[in-house]
């Protein structure tokens, strides 16, 4: 307590006096992470069929009820429990149900949603190799912030997505729901102040959809700002390579055909595919015999040998790829640029089961440029629509979360916007 009057008490004294009698001048802040950017638990039922002998048994070590980590083991990074690990992450288009579910006999969960607890590290065991928004948090914590009082996090299960209106969502719809919840909560425990929505990567989109499905009343009365950072508004290149060779983060000794069947049963690696809106006629993949840009994803998971795909992502997510709606409410983008980020791929005569040759542009390593500024082309237009773009050099996808020069450059824009109700009050 005494660290946070010290820390209001320097906030205070570059503003005027009589402001710093509330209680606490900071509006909440909700971190909303990105595609596996929060711990999630997983335990097997009596419907589970081990792909082979070796998942029987792992991991040896079980929680209370069967639960283990699923997200992240560092144990699936050894050759044999990679299956496993990709088998129980794997999700099933259910044609009946018209929605996504898990696999057969495996259920999962995310503990602590509200809290920031399990978007810190994605295996607390071992802090410096997986911490994710840990600096984030301390670096908001330098400015006032409190985890429980003025800080709070959403971390959901990343695998699944949201669906285009008239069809069920049933676990992201769950998130939006519990995410809004979160969000009157946390403005009602602030004396009513509206709350900041910082998101990264895929969380931004999921954020964007929470702003656009409730009625502008709501978002006046409860968001003071929405801090999207690295958000792929228009999805990536790298998502294409995710679906035709499997993708594995740089790791080298994991063969990525075993994570590629996994990869592509994503359903939010699926709302990730290249956005026609924002990548055009471009051609972002290159074969002995044909070419794709984002107009031709269909055929394309076609030619992979994904055609099982198409189905949910023509009826499902294309619609809502294309909904990219201007809320309304403040906007700040903070984004990483000059990393050389995959931007054609070519497939040579061995077909997708090699890794293609790639040819580099710019953008965050991950997310190409075109998608991460997005909105600024998108919404020229739009005169009720404030926002503002922050660009910074040689930051990447995941060092815009560990850089202190990037952790300060969002911590004083979160600074700032907190600073911004004075002036206008005043
Ligand atoms: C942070 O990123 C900048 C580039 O924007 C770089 O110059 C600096 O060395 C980085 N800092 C650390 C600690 O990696």
């Amino acid at each position: 307590m005494k660290r946070l009057m010290f820390k209001l008490g320097i906030l205070c004294m570059s503003m005027m006096f009589y402001v710093c009698q509330a209680t606490s001048n900071l509006h909440p802040v909700i971190l909303v992470p990105g595609n596996g950017g929060n711990q999630l638990e997983a335990r097997l039922t009596r419907g589970y069929k081990p792909s082979s002998l070796f998942c029987h048994w792992y991991p040896i070590l079980k929680q209370k009820g069967g639960w283990f980590r699923q997200w992240f083991d560092p144990g699936v990074l050894l050759a044999p429990f990679t299956q496993c690990f990709a088998d129980r992450m794997m999700l099933f288009y259910d044609k009946d149900l018209d929605d996504y579910r898990n696999a057969p006999g495996i259920e999962t969960r995310v503990l602590h949603f509200g809290s920031t607890q399990s978007l810190l590290y994605l295996d607390p065991s071992l802090k410096r190799a997986t911490a994710y928004m840990a600096p984030l948090v301390e670096s908001l914590e330098e400015i006032g912030y409190v985890s429980g009082e003025t800080l709070f996090g959403a971390p959901y299960d990343f695998r699944y997505g949201l669906a285009a209106e008239g069809h069920p969502s049933r676990v992201g719809s769950k998130f939006l729901l519990d995410l809004k919840d979160l969000v009157e909560k946390a403005s009602r425990d602030n004396g009513g102040k509206p709350v900041i929505i910082v998101s990264h990567s895929l969380g931004g989109l999921f954020a964007l959809q929470l702003l656009n499905k409730n009625p502008i009343s709501w978002r006046k009365k409860y968001i003071k700002h929405f801090v999207a950072l690295s958000t792929p508004w228009g999805g990536t290149v790298v998502q294409m390579v995710t679906f035709a060779s499997g993708y594995t983060l740089g790791v080298p000794f994991v063969d990525p055909l075993l994570v590629r069947e996994e990869q592509r049963t994503s359903e939010s690696n699926t709302w990730l595919l290249p956005n026609a809106k924002v990548f055009g006629e471009r051609k972002l993949v290159i074969t002995p015999d044909a070419t794709y840009s984002a107009h031709e994803i269909t055929r394309f998971l076609n030619d992979i040998g994904f055609s099982r795909g198409v189905y949910p992502y023509t009826t499902r997510i294309l619609p809502l790829m294309e909904q990219l709606i201007a809320p309304e409410v403040p906007i700040t983008c903070i984004i990483g640029s000059d990393v050389r980020t995959p931007e054609t791929l070519f497939y040579g005569e061995n077909g997708f089961d090699e890794q293609p040759d790639v040819v580099y542009g710019d953008g965050d390593g991950t997310v190409n440029m075109a998608s991460l500024l997005a909105l600024e082309k998108l919404w020229a237009e739009e005169k009720h629509q404030p926002l503002k773009v922050i660009r910074i050099g040689g930051i990447s996808h995941t060092s815009i979360l560990q850089n202190d020069s990037a952790l300060a450059e969002i911590t004083g824009e979160i600074y700032s916007i907190n600073s911004r109700v004075v002036s206008s009050v005043l």
